[in-house]
């Protein structure tokens, strides 16, 4: 059976260095299932899709194979437009297959990380851990990652961006983002990166 290692949390929680770094020492797939609602955010605005049309967004997430490895997909315009997508019933339940089907692709174990791994995806993981930041920690990182990736922003843009994205995760109907009651948290504010990998790796026994 494939193990699997879930990892939740907020954008600029550092889950996605974390998962990569983690797969890596355990020799498992990492899935990035953020990057599958941004994929599908993106061919909706190419499609000339409305954001706002629930149905018909649905309806393309049902056609997703795979996750578009352009790095257009990792801009702010199309995080926003991921976020907003991903509050509609129809349009989780249409990408929770193939979520599912991504992680148990890896014979051995896969780490995925997301919002809803360990409460929808995959409740039954056998490792789950939700990652938090305060938001200024938060923004500093995201920051740091868009100046390196020659992207033009300033802090108060992206912690304002930041906090709206959280309340909208956070507050909408279907598969908030809340950590599983089974999950372990861990606030990485005051902590290196590889300082949360290090508490991780410490924590999975193989
Ligand atoms: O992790 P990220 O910033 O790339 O994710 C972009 C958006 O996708 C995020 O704001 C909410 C949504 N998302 C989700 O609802 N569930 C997931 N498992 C992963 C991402």
């Amino acid at each position: 059976m494939t193990d699997i290692v879930a990892i939740d949390g907020p954008a600029g929680s550092g889950k996605s260095s974390v998962a990569k770094a983690i797969a890596q020492e355990l020799g498992f797939l990492h899935v990035d299932t953020g990057a599958i609602y941004r994929s599908l955010a993106f061919a909706a605005l190419r499609a000339g899709i409305s954001l706002e049309d629930p149905g018909a967004v649905a309806q393309l997430a049902a056609s997703l194979t795979q996750i578009n490895p352009s790095p257009e997909i990792r801009t702010e315009k199309i995080g926003d437009a991921a976020s907003k997508i991903s509050r509609y019933p129809e349009v989780r339940a249409n990408l929770l297959d193939l979520q599912r089907r991504f992680g148990l692709q890896s014979k051995t174990g896969a780490v995925l990380e997301g919002r809803d791994i360990g409460t929808v995806v995959f409740p039954e993981a056998r490792y789950k851990f939700f990652l938090t930041a305060s938001p200024e920690q938060r923004a500093k990182r995201r920051l740091l990652e868009l100046q390196q990736r020659g992207e033009p922003a300033n802090y108060e843009d992206v912690l304002k961006d930041l906090k709206e994205r959280d309340e909208r995760d956070q507050n909408r109907s279907i598969a908030p983002l809340i950590p599983a009651k089974d999950a372990v948290l861990i606030d990485t504010s005051d902590h290196s990166l590889e300082q949360v990998t290090q508490k991780i790796k410490d924590l999975i026994t193989y």
